[in-house]
């Protein structure tokens, strides 16, 4: 795996940490070769101290209808590329736990059962998270799905990785310290307007930057996925954990 470049801000909690994020596209390639593909984008966020969106911004906005699924986010669900987990939230009712699913030109539809679970935190108390594994997948295939089967639908679609081997070319986006704020979305919109598609995203840590707030107000969370979800429904984002994910506040509650 050869990566063009990397830039990330050291996650401190400090504003200039959260301010700088750049997103960097690498090419995943023969093992055997490493081969540079340039700069893909000369796009470099500024390091000022940038305001987070507010919470009635467009990016925020809850999907209409009643218990409509919000924050719809998909990750890979096994280790070759044949599985996929879909998440989502549903507010007002814990509501269906499937996922409707099938293929590109097909309409034989296959439905997968999920779980759901709740938390709290402090005086906030979470939606219903619902997570639901689709397995046995086609290998670099288009496919749809539907969340919410109860009351309002929702429709999205991914494609699936093609098989693991020698000389097969996969894109992946470099995002790291992204929060909420209006650079933010900047980062992001770049990322998708890319010529060089990426096709799956590794997440380096520090998403939402909510422990910014007062008591950590996980309210910050949910926005954050409604956020994201324009990317993070259609292409896997794999996650790994920095420490704004780690909700130390012995003050207020006592098991991080
Ligand atoms: C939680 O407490 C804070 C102040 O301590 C308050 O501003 C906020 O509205 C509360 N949130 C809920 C959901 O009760
Ligand atoms: C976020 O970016 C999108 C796409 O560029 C744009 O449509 C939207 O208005 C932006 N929202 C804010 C709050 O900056």
């Amino acid at each position: 795996m050869g990566f063009l470049g990397l830039s990330s801000s050291s996650s401190s909690s400090s504003s200039a940490g959260m301010a700088v994020a750049v997103a960097v596209l690498g090419l995943v390639l023969n093992a055997a070769v490493l081969c540079n593909g340039g700069i893909t984008s000369a796009f470099v966020r500024k390091v000022e101290k940038s305001f987070d969106m507010p919470l009635e911004s467009d990016v925020f906005r809850v999907p209409p209808g009643y218990n409509a699924p919000q924050q719809v986010h998909i990750t890979q669900g096994d280790h070759v590329g044949k599985g996929v987990i879909v998440s989502w939230v549903t507010m007002d009712e814990p509501g269906s736990n499937a996922v409707l699913y099938w293929r590109e030109n097909s309409n034989r539809k296959k439905q997968a059962e999920g779980k759901v679970v709740t938390y709290t935190f402090h005086n906030y108390t979470s939606g219903y998270i619902h997570h639901c594994t689709i397995g046995n997948l086609k290998f670099n295939t288009k496919y749809y799905y539907e969340v919410g089967l109860e009351h309002t639908m929702r429709k999205f679609w991914f494609v699936t990785p093609p098989e693991v081997g020698p000389d097969v070319p996969y894109t992946f986006g470099l995002i790291g310290d992204l929060g909420q704020s209006y650079d933010s979305n900047k980062t992001l919109t770049h990322y998708e307007l890319n010529p060089v598609k990426g096709k799956a995203v590794l997440f380096v840590g520090d998403l939402s930057y909510a422990d910014n707030y007062p008591n950590h107000d996980n309210v910050r969370w949910d926005s954050w996925g409604r956020f994201v979800e324009r990317s993070t429904a259609y292409q896997p984002w794999i996650w790994t954990a920095g420490n704004h994910e780690i909700d130390f506040a012995p003050d207020i509650v006592s098991i991080p």
